[in-house]
């Protein structure tokens, strides 16, 4: 049987429009799916993203936006879900967590863990932020009380709740870690989970009986099944009751590290506890600031992908925000360097150096594309290029990209190949040759990092005579 590869974003909250932040990690996802869909064929690849819409977020945003609250889901999911076309995002499925298909799956789940023993009712007292849609401890909470991400004082709850058993799944989540050291990548990111898990789990409140929207408890429905519960089922919702059912052998969530503890922590034991597998791995990358800065909406710098699509393209945003820093780390982007790396990498790069090579071919070979070997280092740059996927290392995987045009240019600049074309034209054609393998080896990288110029190059490159030149990427005013 031919593997499969399941990819997932996070689903992202309805109550405000897509950020670069948000971009950040569809673009990742996205980048990693093409690299598999290129390995394993579109068929064995299933790239799920969509929206997380159950949220007393999403009522209050409706609200202050004077619209009904289903009118207003309508609304914002047509809004991401457009957002994701415009930029270029190849999903396979984009799930809203209001659909029949989720709510049925989260019942059924529900139901399971109940009747297993693993839910019970109780009474829950304590604090809740709506922004994080959490329970806090006062441990948690910051020098004024407040929720430390929203600087809020959260919610004094004290209301009658279905709970879960968490706290039973502490030794089976520390073996689930040991048995699978990739459960959760980076590894730099294992320590905080496992000693998360090492303190001691209690048992958490799955439903909310003040909670004016959401999906009702099968069993009660005085009570809506507590946000992240619903929202995590979300990835088996999405492909339950299709014949896409066997992607769960092999299933990658991408998701920011924010929110690690709820997919590495309450998910696995959720599923556990339901009798099915937990996901392969849970990739939790990192948050970038704005020129040092963290993104913030009173800070006033938040960025919108379609603003940046626009000036520059959709490849440019895609490989530009993830040539930033290195996918799992920490970072920044700035625009300055972002224009820079535009107009000197892709513009004044990519482009010139296909445009270079293909009229200089049409000039002296009338189109003629000379017979010519992939090099070995061309060869083993594909390889580190493909190894450097497998490991969700993409900056390093754009690097090679560059690499291959660094070549490619070295050999053009230093052979100066139009001088010996003017004086011997058989010697110049091995060196034709060679340069337009390097360019079909980084048209190959480019289906997977820029596959909007993809089509582009290829057409450059022609059949059997080379194509004509393009511009692939228009130089902009910094
Ligand atoms: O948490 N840098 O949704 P959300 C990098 N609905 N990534 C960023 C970022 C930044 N500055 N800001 C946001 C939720 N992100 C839940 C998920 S999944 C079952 C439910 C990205 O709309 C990052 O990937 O708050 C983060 O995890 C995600 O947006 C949070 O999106």
């Amino acid at each position: 049987m031919t593997q499969k590869f399941y990819i997932t974003t996070p689903i992202y909250y309805v109550n405000d429009i897509p950020h670069i932040g948000h971009a950040y990690c569809t673009l990742a996802t996205d980048t990693i799916a093409r690299y598999w869909r290129t390995k394993l064929g579109a068929e064995n690849v299933h790239f799920l993203t969509g929206t997380d819409e159950n949220s007393q977020k999403t009522v209050d945003a409706a609200q202050k936006n004077n619209q009904e609250v289903y009118a207003y889901l309508d609304d914002m999911a047509k809004n991401w879900r457009e957002t994701w076309e415009k930029i270029g995002i190849s999903f396979d499925d984009f799930i809203r967590t209001t659909e029949e298909r989720h709510k049925n799956t989260v019942n059924e789940i529900f139901q399971t863990i109940f009747d297993n023993g693993d839910i019970y009712k109780g009474i829950y007292k304590g604090k809740y932020c709506t922004g994080c849609e959490t329970f806090l401890k006062d441990a948690d909470l910051d020098e004024n009380g407040h929720c430390p991400a929203h600087k809020k004082a959260p919610q004094e709850l004290e209301e009658e709740n279905y709970f879960f058993r968490l706290s039973k799944y502490e030794d089976i989540l520390l073996e689930l870690f040991e048995k699978n050291p990739d459960f959760l990548l980076p590894q730099s990111r294992q320590n905080e989970i496992l000693s998360f898990i090492k303190s001691g789990l209690e048992d958490i409140s799955v439903s909310r009986e003040t909670a004016e929207f959401g999906i009702s408890l099968p069993m009660d429905n005085k009570h809506k099944v507590y946000v992240w519960f619903d929202a995590l089922l979300n990835y088996i919702s999405a492909i339950k009751n299709t014949n896409k059912t066997d992607f769960w052998d092999n299933v990658h969530h991408i998701i920011g590290k924010d929110i690690t503890k709820f997919h590495c922590v309450i998910w696995p034991a959720m599923l556990i506890a339901a009798g099915i597998k937990p996901p392969q791995t849970v990739y939790a990358h990192g948050f970038f600031t704005i020129n040092g800065t963290k993104m913030s909406k009173s800070l006033g710098n938040v960025v919108s992908p379609l603003d940046l699509s626009d000036k520059y393209g959709n490849d440019a945003l895609r490989i530009g925000l993830l040539n930033s820093f290195e996918f799992g780390n920490d970072g920044d982007f700035s625009l300055d360097n972002f224009t820079n790396f535009y107009n000197t990498k892709l513009a004044g790069g990519i482009g010139n150096l296909f445009n270079r090579v293909v009229v200089l071919t049409n000039k002296f070979l009338d189109g003629e594309k000379p017979q010519a070997e992939i090099s070995e280092e061309s060869k083993t740059r594909l390889t580190k290029f493909s190894r450097a996927f497998e490991n969700k290392k993409i900056k390093e995987a754009i690097g090679y990209f560059f690499e291959e045009m660094d070549t490619a240019n070295l050999l053009l600049n230093k052979t100066e190949v139009w001088r010996i074309a003017k004086t011997d034209l058989e010697k110049s054609k091995p060196i034709f040759g060679k340069l337009i393998k390097h360019l079909e080896v980084i048209a190959k990288m480019a289906e997977v990092l820029t596959p909007e110029t993809y089509p582009k190059m290829l057409t450059m490159l022609g059949n059997k005579k080379i194509g004509e030149k393009n511009i692939l990427f228009t130089r902009v005013e910094t």
